[in-house]
């Protein structure tokens, strides 16, 4: 077989199934394994998809709390009233449409950890109530006069600099301090490229894995997949602008779409679908110009025509003239983003 030479994922190279041979990641291994038994706050920063909220369950499953509860909340996700109903909790009847008690989150979690997603996106306002709350060590529920003590262990992810955002004014410099006990900084992938290759076995055996339980005899052995030489070049060369994310896709697109044992550069697809990260937007300013652009303009193409084309009943022709495109183009266009 003359596929790309399988490395051990062994001797310290993986770490609570995040997989790291570079020196960056070992160092970060270290640093989970010392923070972990502690109940001090950690910050985990790092371009989306580069592994953020893997680190926190590592710290979670490795703390004295593993046997308690692990919850995440990510604070670009919801409306602020919304985000405040799900940290804080309230009484019945604490507004319209309060007609049972809700327990918060900083509640639930209490003896266990509680990971604050995006911590960069919740507002002043929650900031402020989130700090009173670590630093009481308790909650009050909305519409509620009475306080709750907790034991909870904040973890606090973001995908943007928050010393960064404390200068501008965004983020309350007194959490920040806070929170920032420990600070967990994950690399981009484009900058521990030596990992690709550890990183790209491990999700090759994830998916065989996933993927044998659709064959007819999903009990017979049956060895993963390899990459070949070139392949695994093409794979080396890339930025990924979307990090480990974009890269467990993209092999995971490739052993669907290849046949045998081997996966030939022609099968590796880097175009693949737009990276998203959590909160449904795509994380350009961690792209290239040239990427963010390309995506932010295919956005717009595929918005507009599918637009156009409806306001037209669906006739190219007329679309195309009231749009002062050639037919053809539209009509390229329209088939590339699949519009009918
Ligand atoms: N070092 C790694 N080893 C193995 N898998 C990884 C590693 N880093 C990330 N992954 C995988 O990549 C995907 C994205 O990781 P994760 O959700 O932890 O990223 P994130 O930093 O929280 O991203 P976002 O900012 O978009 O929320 C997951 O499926 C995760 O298992
Ligand atoms: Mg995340």
């Amino acid at each position: 077989m003359n596929g790309y030479p399988r490395e051990q994922i062994e001797n310290g190279h993986s770490f609570e199934n995040i997989v790291g041979c570079c020196e960056l990641m070992q160092e970060i291994f270290r640093l989970v394994k010392k923070v972990s038994p502690t109940t001090a706050p950690v910050i985990i920063q790092g371009e989306s998809g580069t592994g953020k909220e893997l680190v926190a369950r590592a710290i979670h499953k490795n703390s004295r709390r593993k046997s308690q509860k692990f919850l995440a909340i990510n604070s670009a996700s919801l409306p602020e009233t919304l985000l405040e109903s799900e940290l804080f909790g309230y009484r019945r009847g604490a507004f319209t449409g309060a007609h049972t008690d809700k327990v918060g989150l900083l509640e639930s979690a209490n003896r266990g950890t509680l990971l604050l997603d995006e911590i960069g996106a919740m507002s002043k306002h929650l900031q402020g109530k989130l700090l009173r709350a670590m630093q009481d060590g308790e909650v009050l529920p909305v519409g509620s006069s009475e306080r709750i003590k907790i034991d909870t262990r904040f973890l606090a992810a973001s995908n943007r600099e928050l010393v960064e955002m404390v200068e501008l004014g965004e983020f309350r410099k007194d959490l920040y301090y806070r929170l920032n006990v420990i600070e967990i900084i994950l690399p981009p992938l484009r900058d521990r490229k030596e990992d690709i290759p550890l990183l790209a076995e491990h999700f090759l055996r994830k998916y065989h894995r996933e993927q044998r339980w659709g064959d007819p005899w999903p009990w017979k052995e049956s060895a993963p997949k390899s990459l070949s030489k070139p392949a695994m070049r093409k794979l080396v060369k890339y930025r990924w602008p979307g990090n480990v994310r974009e890269l467990e896709n993209v092999i995971r697109r490739a052993l669907i779409v290849s046949s045998g044992p081997v996966i030939k550069e022609n099968q590796i697809n880097l175009k693949g679908p737009v990276l998203l990260n959590i909160s449904g937007r795509p994380d350009l300013l961690s792209m290239r110009y040239r990427d963010a652009k390309k995506i932010v303009q295919s956005q717009f193409q595929r918005a507009y025509v599918k637009r156009l084309l409806s306001e037209c009943g669906g006739s190219v022709s007329k679309a195309a003239s009231r749009a002062g495109l050639s037919r053809q183009g539209l009509h390229q266009m329209a088939k590339r983003y699949g519009l009918k």
